[in-house]
C-alpha cells in the first residue's frame, strides 16, 4: 500500500513513522509513506499557504491551490485507478473513524490524507478534490496530523503480514464486534492477586468459553452500545439480558 500524506508539518512524522510496527512495515516495504509538505506546493515569495476568510470572521483558512497541487502531483502515476484512491480530509467535520473504516481503507492499495489545519480548508477542496472526510472523535485538535497518524497506525497493522500473527487481529476489541477480554501474564500470583484458575487449567475449550464470557461483560460493562451490533449467538444474548436484569 502507498500512503501520501499532505501537511504543513512535515517534522510531525518523524517519530511515529520510525519506531515499532510502523517501521517495520515499511522497512518490509508492506507500505510505503510520503510525506507531502504543502508549502512545496506554492509559487509566491512567502509560500502562503492561508488567507483571510471571505466574509470576515476570525481565523485564517487553507488555500485551495497548493492542496490542488500537491494531490495532483501525486494522481498522475495512478490516473487510470483514479476512482479507487481515496483522498480523505482529517476533519471534526467527518464521519467517525471505527475499525470498519479501518477495514475498509485497509484493501486500497493507495490513499491519501490531507491534514486540516487554521480554522479551515477552502470549500472547493471538500467540493472538488476530497472523496471522504474523517474525523478521529468528537474533539478539536490543532490539525489533522494526530488524526492523521491515527488513521495510518489502525489501517497499516491490517495489511497482511504486518503483525507477527494473523490471530492477534482476530481477537482485537472491535473486530469481533466486542471489547477484548482481560490478558494476564506470568507471574500467576502477585501482591496476593491470583490469575483466574480457568486460564491455567490447560482446558482450551472453557478457556475460549471463558473469554468470550470475559468479553461481552466488558462490553456490556463499559459499552453497551456496540452489543446490538455484535455478532452473538441465541445462547449469548440470553446471557445478556440476563446480566443486564442482575
Ligand atoms: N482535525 C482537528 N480535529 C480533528 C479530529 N477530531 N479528527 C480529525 N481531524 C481533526
Amino acid at each position: 500500500m502507498q500512503i501520501d500524506i499532505l501537511t504543513l508539518f512535515p517534522q510531525m512524522f518523524e517519530s511515529p513513522f520510525s519506531t515499532g510496527i510502523l517501521k517495520r512495515a515499511i522497512d518490509h516495504k508492506l507500505v510505503r509513506i510520503n510525506i507531502c509538505d504543502i508549502r512545496d506546493c506554492t509559487h509566491d515569495k512567502h509560500h502562503t499557504v492561508d488567507d483571510y476568510a471571505y466574509g470576515g470572521g476570525a481565523g485564517m483558512v487553507l488555500k485551495p491551490e497548493p492542496i490542488f497541487e500537491a494531490v495532483e502531483s501525486i494522481k498522475p502515476d495512478i490516473e487510470e485507478g483514479v476512482n479507487m484512491l481515496p483522498i480523505i480530509l482529517l476533519t471534526p467535520q467527518g464521519r467517525p473513524f471505527s475499525q470498519e473504516i479501518a477495514y475498509e481503507l485497509s484493501r486500497y492499495m493507495h490513499m491519501i490524507l490531507i491534514c486540516g489545519r487554521y480554522e479551515g480548508v477552502d470549500e472547493r477542496v471538500r467540493g472538488h478534490l476530497v472523496t471522504d472526510e474523517v474525523s478521529i472523535g468528537d474533539y478539536v485538535l490543532s490539525g489533522g496530523e494526530l488524526a492523521a497518524m491515527v488513521v495510518v497506525d489502525a489501517v497499516v497493522r491490517l495489511l497482511p503480514g504486518v503483525l507477527g500473527s494473523e490471530a492477534s487481529l482476530l481477537d482485537d476489541s472491535y473486530a469481533t464486534g466486542l471489547l477484548e477480554y482481560p490478558q494476564y501474564t506470568r507471574p500467576d500470583e502477585y501482591k496476593g492477586w491470583s490469575v483466574p484458575q480457568v486460564l491455567l487449567s490447560g482446558n482450551h475449550a472453557q478457556i475460549a468459553n471463558w473469554r468470550r464470557e470475559q468479553a461481552i461483560l466488558r462490553t456490556l460493562e463499559r459499552r453497551p452500545d456496540l452489543l446490538d451490533k455484535a455478532n452473538l449467538s441465541l445462547e449469548e444474548r440470553r446471557l445478556v439480558d440476563r446480566l443486564k436484569q442482575s
